[in-house]
């Protein structure tokens, strides 16, 4: 596990670009360590992130670092959804964000013999670009609302894509992509002499499709690795604020995950 080194650094930010619904930000950590592919960092601007009137953010957000360049270049991909990822999607080369991490554990290699699967919903596809270098691209499967959020997909190419509208790949959802890619599995000689557990699927997006994807999975003895979201205050295990329940009892998603083994849950609520 990469550990993040202690306090926050203050790291100038050197591209931002829209792919359809989302905002890829770049920024420079030369000196940082190399995350692992499921790892995350709490960013905040360093400018016009509270302390003003009107300044609304305040606490540093949560964000799946989703590549590192060889020169040390994080990238994050961000959905507006409220005050924190509107300010971090309008800084603009030259600005600078305070970024405490690589935070979290990430994905763990697939069992022996098992083939990686990457299933993805909206901004989920964020940690699954790292993962994706690791494992020198494997089978991915993307689920977006619209065509406008299915641009998206240029981030993972070679990826099947589904939408809710059908307006860009499979008219429905990302997980009966999956069900078929197991169906698929289970059906293959290979699948006859090495038994059911080939599969080992890496989904990350929102709880219902996670929670789909959690009992697809469970119903065919198949292995998965979900990484999850809760609202985070401080990143490193202090404030119990993301706390989910397991089978074992709570876990802070901050330093027990974001990412979880699907057997461990009895659902993702
Ligand atoms: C480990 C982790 C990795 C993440 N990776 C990414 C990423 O790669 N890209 C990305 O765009 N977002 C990611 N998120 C979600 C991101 O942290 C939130 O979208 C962000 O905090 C919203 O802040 P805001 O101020 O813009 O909106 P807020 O006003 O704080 O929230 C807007 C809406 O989103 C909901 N919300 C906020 N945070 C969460 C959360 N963590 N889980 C579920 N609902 C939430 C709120 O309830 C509200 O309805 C990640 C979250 C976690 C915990
Ligand atoms: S975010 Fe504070 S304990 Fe997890």
């Amino acid at each position: 596990m990469s550990l993040a080194p202690f306090g926050r650094r203050r790291l100038r930010v050197t591209g931002r670009r829209a792919i359809g619904a989302y905002d890829v930000l770049s920024v420079a950590d030369p000196d940082g360590p190399a995350p692992d592919a499921g790892q995350f960092a709490m960013l905040a601007a360093a400018d016009g992130w509270g302390g003003l009137e009107d300044e609304r953010p305040f606490l540093p957000r949560a964000f799946s670092v989703a590549r590192r360049h060889p020169d040390g270049t994080l990238d994050f991909v961000l959905e507006d959804v409220g005050p924190g990822t509107e300010r971090l999607c309008a800084l603009a080369p030259g600005e600078d964000v305070w970024l405490v991490g690589p935070l979290g554990r990430g994905f763990a290699p697939p069992g022996e013999g098992r083939r990686p699967v990457l299933v993805g919903g909206g901004v989920g596809i964020a940690p699954l670009m790292i993962w994706s270098d690791v494992l020198g691209g494997p089978t991915a499967l993307l689920g977006f609302r619209d065509a406008a959020h299915a641009e998206g997909a240029a981030l993972l190419p070679g990826a099947r894509v589904a939408t809710d509208d059908g307006s860009a790949g499979h008219h429905g959802l990302v997980t009966e992509l999956l069900a078929e890619e197991i169906g698929f599995a289970l059906r293959s000689s290979q699948a006859r002499t090495s038994g059911r557990r080939h599969v080992e699927v890496y989904a990350c997006g929102p709880p219902p499709m996670l929670e789909a994807v959690r009992a697809l999975c469970a119903e065919h003895d198949v292995p998965a690795q979900l990484a999850l979201e809760s609202g985070m205050a401080c990143g490193f295990g202090a404030c119990f604020g993301c706390v989910v329940p397991t089978r074992d009892g709570y876990v802070r998603l901050c330093v027990d995950g974001p990412v979880l083994d699907a057997a461990a849950l009895e659902e993702v609520a």
